[in-house]
């Protein structure tokens, strides 16, 4: 981490083990929470919600035990805005050296009509008596109108007015169904700062979920309006396509934060070990193409990009992938690659050849890539093995 002290710091609050585990499949048991929570602290993130403890004994001791153990890092306790969630949430945070609750409730109609099956007066009356009673036990309360993306901007607005009355202090607009515009999440959160009576005295923190691939742009939208907290996932596990990913955002901040003018308290070379690690204990597994984790992601195989990165990096890598703890095995030896990529590797394993040995080695490689797309290291010794052999 890089830090500029002209940049305002984003709060990274990582919602894996509440949200993310909630990806079709993903589920945990108690010790793989934990286990995860440990690795997250370790990578920085300023907030866990380690799940939903009115859910199951099990989430409830796992929520116990990470706010037991982590005590250097803010536990979130997560619950619906009624009484007996509030309890178990504030029960199952006890321990914890920081907390905050964070309640939600649906917002928008289509969620009133079908689901909650609530009048909009019922709602108000529940934000404002369910914070109420929250916060009569923790002080940092967080609010979020669920659905909010597709609701009223009249009616959100009195919805999180009611909530600042009764003491929330961090006001959570999520966008529930992944429907935002970068361009209209960004002005809703500026719009409720203004328009929202007591918007300024509370902070803001964005939660996008990734149906039309736009959560991190949404969440960047959401920072250049003043959002200080974003609700992140690794990997961006969730529900359908997923949250926002926590490694996209933190690297989107980071590559170009002269640019965004925020920065984050990430410890970059754990990304890569949190997000396998997420990976195998969720079974859940990483697109090749994902962006900064997956598999290609700083991966070459054209030759004209080989050789240009083999001169300089930066030619077609915008990050430095041993920063962010990924082995760096950048080029992918295949039908498109060229003799100086191959050069390069053989000499890698501390190996020279001349001109004529190269060259044959060059050819066996063409006709080993044509028959199975990519070669492998131990197969190119193998083939290296055959020309010394003059086979
Ligand atoms: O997506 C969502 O609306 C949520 C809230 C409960 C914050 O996960
Ligand atoms: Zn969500």
């Amino acid at each position: 981490m890089n830090t500029n002290k002209n940049n305002k710091r984003i709060r990274i609050f990582d919602t894996t083990l509440r949200d993310g585990e909630q990806a079709p499949g993903a589920s945990l048991f108690p010790e793989e929470k934990i286990r995860i929570a440990r690795q997250l602290a370790k990578m920085g993130v300023d907030t866990i919600e380690p799940g939903f403890p009115i859910s199951s004994p099990g989430d409830f001791y796992a929520v116990q035990q990470i706010s037991k153990e982590l005590q250097g890092i803010e536990i979130c306790g997560f619950a619906r805005s009624v009484k007996a969630d509030i309890d178990e949430a504030v029960r199952a945070t006890e321990a914890a050296a920081k907390r905050r609750l964070h309640l939600f409730l649906s917002s928008s109609d289509i969620h009133l009509d079908f689901q909650l099956r609530k009048s909009r007066q019922q709602v108000i009356e529940m934000a404002k008596s369910m914070v109420s009673y929250a916060k009569s036990q923790v002080d940092q309360i967080e609010f979020s109108p669920m659905d909010a993306t597709r609701t009223g901007e009249e009616f959100l607005f009195e919805v999180l007015e009611a909530a600042i009355a009764e003491g929330a202090t961090i006001l959570n607009i999520p966008d529930t169904v992944g429907y935002a515009l970068p361009e209209e999440y960004g002005r809703m959160f500026r719009r409720v700062r203004e328009g929202v009576r007591g918007g300024n005295t509370v902070e803001y923190s964005a939660h996008c979920h990734n149906d039309l691939g736009l959560a991190v742009a949404n969440s960047l939208a959401a920072i250049a309006a003043g959002v200080t907290h974003v609700e992140v996932t690794v990997n961006g596990v969730g529900e359908r396509a997923g949250n926002c990913s926590l490694e996209e955002l933190v690297m989107a901040i980071e590559t170009r934060k002269e640019t965004i003018g925020v920065e984050t308290g990430i410890v970059m070379g754990e990304i890569f070990n949190t997000s396998r690690m997420v990976s195998r204990v969720m079974h859940f597994p990483i697109a090749f193409n994902k962006p900064i984790v997956g598999r290609n992601a700083f991966q070459h195989e054209a030759g004209i990009h080989q050789d240009g990165l083999l001169k300089n990096r930066n030619t077609y890598e915008i990050m430095d992938p041993e920063k962010l703890g990924i082995p760096r095995s950048m080029i992918i030896l295949g039908k498109h690659s060229g003799r100086h990529a191959l050069k390069h590797r053989v000499n890698q394993f501390g190996l020279q050849l001349n001109n004529e040995e190269l060259e044959d080695l060059y050819n066996r490689f063409k006709v080993k890539a044509d028959e199975q797309k990519i070669v492998t290291d131990d197969q190119l010794m193998e083939l290296v093995g055959e020309a010394a052999h003059g086979q």
